[in-house]
């Protein structure tokens, strides 16, 4: 009958506005929409009813059920919208990236300025036809001093203030005695440079650290001579420092060279900053090794690492180099 029907029609309507408002997602949206207008619906139900009624309230009950039908449908297609545009926004915020964010830095290694300038002379002097040859950095008294023509009494020693570390033992104070060492081991001729750190008992300031390094160069050959040396070391500050550079020889004393030198380097304009001793090797250096003073001659240097650091960086404290302040240290 035509009254039950319409009366169903209201039954599933309100039915239908509750179970409608509460879908919260798209599954349950297909889950509402099966139970209402799938095949077995509860809509579709009453659509099946409407064959047995008489035909003059077919027209007036097939009016109702499509009035219904039309409704659900499209509060269905309002809520599908709805809830598909609520679930992309929430992907898009779930998978969005923060631009302002800062970056994970990776850092990248460097060598210390200490090392890149090592090797730069390491290379120089390796062009030049130098072998690098090393020495330990707890040395013996004889080969710090004693064979270096320093004798225990001697004045000289004052100058090395030293870490004395037991019987005859301390910690090297220059690079020297490696030419003791490679003479003593090899025949001539002989051409070393030994990088290597060094100890001295020096109160720290701008330009003393009690840990430094050294470049000791030693060329022992027959007929070498002061213009040699003089040369070698023009040259080896030319490739270093490139141009803008000042040289300056002086007279100095060390026991295990004679005669001996200092050479200072300043840039144009700048302080002059003490690089290295150096000298003709003493013939009682030889005459300690072995060698012949008669046969062969030869000279030595020792250059200070840091020193050539700071002339070539601008840097002004020495002691920059130790506190390991990466901020300082990435800028080499
Ligand atoms: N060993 C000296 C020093 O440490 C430098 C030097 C090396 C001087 C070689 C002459 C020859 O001061």
């Amino acid at each position: 009958m035509l009254q039950e029907i319409a009366t169903r029609v209201e039954e599933i309507r309100k039915k239908w506005e509750e179970d409608g408002r509460r879908v919260s997602s798209l599954k349950e949206l297909e889950e509402v929409r099966i139970r209402y207008l799938g095949r077995k619906g509860l809509v579709t139900a009453l659509f099946a009813a409407l064959r047995e009624l008489p035909p003059a309230e077919r027209a007036e009950a097939g009016r109702l059920l499509n009035a219904l039908r039309e409704e659900i449908q499209g509060e269905i297609e309002r809520l599908r919208t709805e809830l598909q545009a609520a679930a992309e926004a929430e992907r898009l915020r779930r998978e969005a990236y923060d631009f302002t964010l800062p970056g994970v830095w990776r850092g990248v290694g460097k060598l210390h300025p200490l090392t890149q300038v090592r090797l730069e002379i390491e290379r120089i002097f390796m062009e030049m036809g130098f072998d690098v040859a090393s020495g330990p950095e707890v040395e013996t008294d004889y080969y710090n001093f004693e064979a270096l023509n320093i004798p225990e009494d001697h004045p000289a020693r004052d100058e090395w203030d030293s870490f004395y570390i037991g019987e005859g033992l301390l910690l090297r104070t220059h690079t020297s005695p490696v030419q003791i060492r490679v003479m003593k081991s090899r025949k001539p001729p002989v051409r070393i440079i030994c990088p290597g750190r060094c100890y001295r008992r020096d109160t720290p300031d701008a330009t003393h650290f009690p840990v430094f390094h050294q470049v000791e160069l030693l060329w022992v050959e027959r007929g070498l001579t002061m213009a040699h040396l003089k040369w070698i070391i023009e040259e080896f500050v030319r490739q270093f420092f490139g141009p803008g550079y000042e040289m300056r020889f002086s007279a100095d004393f060390f026991p295990f060279t004679e005669p001996s030198a200092q050479v200072h380097i300043r840039r144009r304009g700048g302080p002059w900053l003490e690089i290295m001793g150096a000298g003709m090797v003493d013939p009682a250096v030889f005459e300690e090794v072995g060698y012949d003073p008669e046969e062969v001659t030869g000279f030595a240097f020792g250059l200070g690492i840091e020193r050539m650091a700071m002339l070539k960086y601008g840097i002004d404290d020495i002691r920059l180099f130790f506190q390991n302040d990466v901020r300082f240290l990435g800028q080499f």
